[in-house]
C-alpha cells in the first residue's frame, strides 16, 4: 500500500512465509526477515515507521517500541495500528449472544494482567498477547516521544450494517500517531 502511494518502503517480519508471499506480491519490494525487538538499522534511518497490527504479536513490546523510536529521525513520525486493549482482554470466544443469537455483550476479564492466547485464522496458529492500554502508552511514552493524534476509528462501510454495528459496539483498532521532536 506505501509503495503504490509513491513511499520508499522496507518490511520487517520474522516468518518466512509471510515474507515470500509479500515478495510474490510486491517483486521489486524490499522485505528483510528480522524482528521489531532488534532493528536491523542505524539510528535515524527513517522518516517514517509503521507498525500495522504488529503489537499483538510480539512478545518483547517495550524493545520493539523502543526500536520504532530509534530509527526514526528526528521530527519523523511512528504510526501506530493495534487491536483495542478491551478486544484482546475477551477471554472466551467474544460475544456473548442471546436466545436467538441475538449479540449481548462482549465480556472482558482480568484487564491488567499482561498475557497470552493462542488464535487461529485460517489454518494458522499465532500467539496473541493481551496487554492493557496502560502498558502500550507507557512503553510509548518512555521513548520521549509526542502523541499528536489517536483515534478509535469507526466503520464507515454502509454496505457491511450489521458488521459496522457490531464494530460500533465494540471497537476493533486503534490507531496513533506519535512524532519525533526534530532537532
Ligand atoms: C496480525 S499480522 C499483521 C501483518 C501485516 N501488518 C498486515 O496487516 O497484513 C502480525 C504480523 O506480525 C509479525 N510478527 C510476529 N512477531 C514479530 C516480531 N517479533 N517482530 C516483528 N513482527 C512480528 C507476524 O509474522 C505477522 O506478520
Amino acid at each position: 500500500m506505501l509503495r503504490k502511494n509513491g513511499v520508499a518502503a522496507t518490511g520487517i517480519d520474522p516468518t518466512p512465509e509471510l515474507l515470500e508471499y509479500a515478495r510474490k506480491k510486491d517483486q521489486t519490494g524490499v522485505y528483510l526477515e528480522g524482528s521489531a525487538e532488534q532493528l536491523p538499522f542505524g539510528d535515524g534511518s527513517f522518516d517514517l515507521v509503521v507498525s500495522y497490527l504488529t503489537l499483538i504479536d510480539i512478545p518483547d513490546y517495550r524493545t520493539a517500541i523502543q526500536e520504532m523510536a530509534r530509527v526514526l529521525r528526528p521530527g519523523g513520525t511512528l504510526l501506530l495500528a493495534n487491536l483495542t486493549s478491551f478486544n484482546t482482554a475477551c477471554e472466551e470466544g467474544g460475544w456473548v449472544r442471546g436466545e436467538n443469537g441475538e449479540l449481548l455483550h462482549y465480556p472482558i476479564d482480568h484487564y491488567l494482567e499482561e498475557r497470552w492466547a493462542w488464535m487461529a485464522y485460517r489454518g494458522i496458529r499465532v500467539r496473541n498477547y493481551h496487554r492493557p492500554l496502560r502498558a502500550y502508552m507507557g512503553a510509548l511514552l518512555a521513548t520521549g516521544l509526542r502523541l499528536v493524534h489517536f483515534d478509535e476509528p469507526e466503520p464507515t462501510s454502509a454496505a457491511a450494517a450489521v458488521k459496522s454495528a457490531k464494530y460500533r459496539r465494540v471497537p476493533y483498532f486503534l490507531v496513533m500517531e506519535w512524532e519525533k521532536a526534530a532537532d
